[in-house]
């Protein structure tokens, strides 16, 4: 709609039309209700004027439907707006299931990129068309925002935790990535490109830097430097936690309470291993705070994330020979 007249950046995603939608619909809701105040202060200015100076204007009694009016109307037009974007809200933080993982790490000044195959970006985020992206972010340093306009999409990368965004690219094409969170002297030169591909020359562009190392790998190899096996070797009796398939179950911890093993709790129980001990396990795992990069623990977490899925590939080894009697 706007192509070629640079009011408002390119529609690039299926969230955009939604957002704008709802904008527009804001857009004009104010300016028929300004429109009409306005006009109605000016025609009243005029018409009700005090014409000589003994006049005195008449009295006048509240009136129940013209109070009903006022409110119900507005009311009405509030839940219209509330309803519609609560609906938008939800469509952008629910990834889809399906969703391809891209890692993100901000820091002064730049995005650091991490595809699940092991290609790395700096600045520059090469997405396949048509296809849902969702973002794993984090931050080494200081509050980073990612924002694409384009997509209509906006989500602060924070150190310490992980905050996550999707989208779904419409058109192939090159839109702006902006740092729209105030962190330093160069943010204003933290920017970046997302080039949108279509998903064949996206392939060839994945392989093309021969040599990379899939993430859940480098996780792996990361994982046996570290020497995490020794203990999360996965066999009864080992001093730490299995984790083939950890990821997204709940864990019951030694004070009693239970946590989800997302992203945020993985992160947490390396470079903080104390702060939620596992029930039946003692606290003798040190630290990993400062020896693991921020990529390096998102490389950790693509390799438990991975084993998980490896455990769910699998049940037909236990679950399909449970049911192949009832079948035959
Ligand atoms: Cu990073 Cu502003």
């Amino acid at each position: 709609m706007f192509e070629n007249f640079p009011l408002f950046p390119q529609q690039a995603s299926t969230l955009a039309s939604k957002v704008d939608g709802l904008y527009y619909f804001l857009i004009l809701v104010s300016l028929f209700f300004g429109i009409l105040i306005a006009s109605a202060v000016i025609y009243f200015g005029v018409r009700y004027r005090r014409r000589s100076a003994t006049q005195r204007p008449a009295e006048i009694h509240g009136s129940l439907a013209l109070e009903l009016v006022w409110t119900l109307i507005p009311f009405g037009i509030a839940m219209v707006i509330f309803g519609w974007s609560a609906n938008i809200y939800l469509q952008i933080i629910r990834p889809p299931d399906d969703a391809m993982p891209i890692f993100v790490v901000g820091k002064q000044w730049m995005w650091k990129l991490q595809h699940l195959e092991g290609r790395r970006e700096i600045n520059e985020l090469h997405v396949p068309v048509n296809r849902p992206v969702k973002l794993i972010m984090t931050s080494e340093d200081v509050i980073h925002s990612f924002f694409v306009p384009a997509f209509r999409i906006k989500q602060d990368a924070v150190p310490g935790r992980y905050t996550t965004q999707w989208f779904e690219a419409t058109k192939v094409g090159t839109y702006h990535l902006f740092c729209t969170e105030y962190c330093g002297t160069e943010h204003s030169g933290m920017i970046g490109r997302i080039v949108v591909m279509e998903e064949a020359d996206y392939q060839s562009w994945l392989a093309g830097d021969g040599g990379q190392m899939p993430l859940p790998k480098a996780g792996e190899a990361l994982f046996t430097q570290l020497g995490c096996a020794s203990c999360h070797a996965g066999t009864s009796g080992a001093r730490g936690p299995a984790l083939a398939g950890l990821y997204g179950k709940k864990v019951q911890l030694a004070d009693g309470r239970t946590v989800v093993a997302d992203e945020t709790y993985l992160r947490e129980s390396i470079v903080n291993p104390h702060a939620k001990m596992v029930a039946g396990y003692q606290p003798i795992m040190p630290t990993f705070q400062g020896l693991v990069s921020e990529d390096g623990l998102l490389q950790l977490l693509a390799y438990i994330k991975s084993l998980g899925e490896e455990a769910a590939a699998n049940p037909a080894n236990d679950g399909g020979a449970a049911a192949a009697p009832h079948g035959s």
